[in-house]
């Protein structure tokens, strides 16, 4: 029932007279102007205390089958889920083995079409519609620039971007690497301008050894950055610090977790260079404490 009292009787209210209401500043980069429910999701990929974001990558097999350590995704993975921020992964999996009461962030691999056998980055896109009911938080194409199939995975970016927009679900631009493309500052500032010029949020690219600053900062929107192939953990974890450092929002993060010696402790070290700016040689020292 209405409580009439409580209008009549006012004399308790707190309006907050002469409290200025504070400006709310979106803390991501290129972010401000987005609409609530971007944001909102945005905040379940990046950890809104650090701006940062630690990504487990798990959707290696929609490319490459059974890749190691992923073979049994409910033993490999789920276990892992708690110390990351958000999880990225293919709707088949999602469905298939990640518990649905889990409370993480949802990077959704949203456009396949290729495997390993053939030519890669083939791709379409899944439906907006499986998007909003699996409620994911980030929706992730692969952009092949320079690749033969250019065009088509820009295309399918921008339409994702417009379902996206029209649906506060932000996209992930991540870039392909061609076999014979220079995997160097150039040519990764160059791919991740054209994700963000197109639409992207995100853009996941890889780390470079020189000059990745620039390429940071020639992107208008927050970069993480992938792990790729299996490293010594510790250079794993130098590779999170100088990322971080340069200037990365985060790590998306797969065989350098999964294919780890102990993936429950690396995820934790990652965790804790990302998120707590422990050095290599700490995170390392964690690393190693937590596998004993
Ligand atoms: C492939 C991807 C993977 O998720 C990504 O490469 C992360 O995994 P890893 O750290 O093993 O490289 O986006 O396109």
């Amino acid at each position: 029932m209405a409580d009439l009292d409580g209008i009549i009787a006012n004399k308790d209210k707190d309006y907050g007279i002469g409290v200025p209401v504070a400006n709310q500043n979106f803390f991501l980069k290129g972010s401000d102007n987005l609409d609530w429910g971007m944001k909102n999701r945005l905040s379940r990929i990046f950890n809104p205390e650090t701006g940062r974001a630690v990504m487990l990558a798990f959707d290696h097999g929609y490319i490459m089958g059974p890749t190691s350590g992923l073979e049994r995704l409910d033993l490999s993975i789920v276990p892992l889920i708690p110390y990351a921020d958000s999880i990225m992964c293919t709707r088949g999996a999602l469905r298939a083995v990640v518990p649905a009461a889990m409370d993480k962030g949802i990077c959704l691999r949203y456009s396949a079409g290729s495997t390993m056998l053939t030519e890669l980055n083939n791709e379409c896109t899944i439906d907006i519609n499986d998007a909003i009911r699996m409620n994911v938080s980030t929706m992730a194409v692969m952009v092949s620039i320079g690749g033969t199939y250019e065009a088509k995975t820009i295309e399918n970016l921008v339409r994702t971007a417009d379902m996206g927009y029209k649906y506060g679900i932000p996209s992930m631009g991540v870039t392909a690497v061609g076999t014979q493309m220079a995997r160097d500052a150039r040519y990764f500032a160059l791919a991740a301008r054209v994700c963000a010029e197109n639409g992207a949020n995100i853009v996941k690219t890889y780390y470079t050894e020189d000059d990745f600053a620039k390429v940071i900062n020639a992107c208008p929107v927050p970069i993480v950055i992938a792990g790729g192939k299996k490293l010594e953990e510790k250079a794993a974890l130098e590779l999170c610090y100088k990322a971080i450092n340069e200037g990365a929002a985060g790590v998306d993060m797969g065989r350098n977790v999964f294919q780890s010696a102990n993936p429950v402790a690396m995820i934790q070290a990652v965790n804790a260079v990302v998120h707590k700016n422990f050095t290599p040689d700490q995170g390392f020292e964690m690393f190693n404490d937590l596998s004993k």
